[in-house]
């Protein structure tokens, strides 16, 4: 599945974040979506999953222009969204997070691709989602995607605040989506990381792409250190 975002302009009451943004996201790649904080990267996700109307421009999936689709309508296309603070329920239990985005009728089955990704939630099944690790809350949020079994998955910070051998299961992870097939949109703290597994990396800078191409060809240290601050 290939997703495209052609000339989107998006922003909140009155204030303009991205301005005429062009990104694609191939079959079956990683592309890594790079960029200081406050240069629009959460916004582009939430325009991508539908989760913010864009201005104008559009977002297109296989080529049908799927602007204005509700975030659950895409991720029945194939298209889900893993956001920014995890957005998984914390007064629920683990089962009943995952039950809620499950498909009536296959929950069992639902449960079980999740449990099978990350094996340390079978044994949280009960647990209130809000009292689990924060790597497990995240590992939580990823099998909530990963169970829906998506072609694109749009990624926020997804290693946010964990620690560092967490990051090395998440990443261990990510690799393991790719490889079966699904394309992810990345954004990272983690640079080097980030652009080890990328095929594609975009720089945004100001709402703006200021560098689109291939991720080998970015100098990671080079834009940790003039773009991010941080993240090695
Ligand atoms: N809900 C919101 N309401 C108003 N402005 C927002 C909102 N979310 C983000 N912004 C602004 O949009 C700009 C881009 O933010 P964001 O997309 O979160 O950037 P990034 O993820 O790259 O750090 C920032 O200036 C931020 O303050
Ligand atoms: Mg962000």
């Amino acid at each position: 599945m290939t997703l495209e975002a052609r000339d989107l302009t998006a922003g909140y009451a009155g204030t303009t974040v991205l301005r005429g943004v062009d990104l694609v996201v191939p079959p079956s790649s990683v592309v890594a979506l790079l960029g200081p904080n406050g240069a629009g990267k959460t916004t582009l996700l939430r325009v991508l999953s539908g989760l913010l109307t864009p201005t104008s421009g559009s977002v297109v999936l296989d080529g049908v222009d799927v602007t204005g689709e509700s975030p659950s309508q895409l991720c029945g296309r194939g298209l889900c969204h893993v956001p920014e603070g995890r957005g998984i329920f914390p007064s629920l239990t683990v089962r009943e997070n995952l039950v809620l985005l499950s498909t009536a009728g296959k929950e069992k089955a639902s449960i079980e691709r999740a449990v099978h990704a990350f094996p340390r939630l079978g044994e949280r099944l009960g647990q209130v989602a809000g009292t689990l690790s924060g790597g497990e809350q995240q590992m939580l949020a990823l099998a909530r995607t990963y169970m829906q079994s998506p072609s694109v998955i749009l990624l926020d910070e997804v290693s946010m605040g964990l620690a560092p051998r967490i990051v090395d299961d998440i990443f261990t992870f990510l690799e393991v989506l790719a490889a079966e097939g699904a394309s992810l949109l990345l954004v990272e703290q983690y640079v080097t990381r980030a652009l080890q597994i990328a095929d594609y990396a975009y720089l945004l800078n100001r709402g703006s792409v200021v560098f689109a191409g291939e991720a080998c060809e970015l100098d990671a240290d080079a834009i940790a250190a003039e773009y991010i601050g941080t993240g090695h």
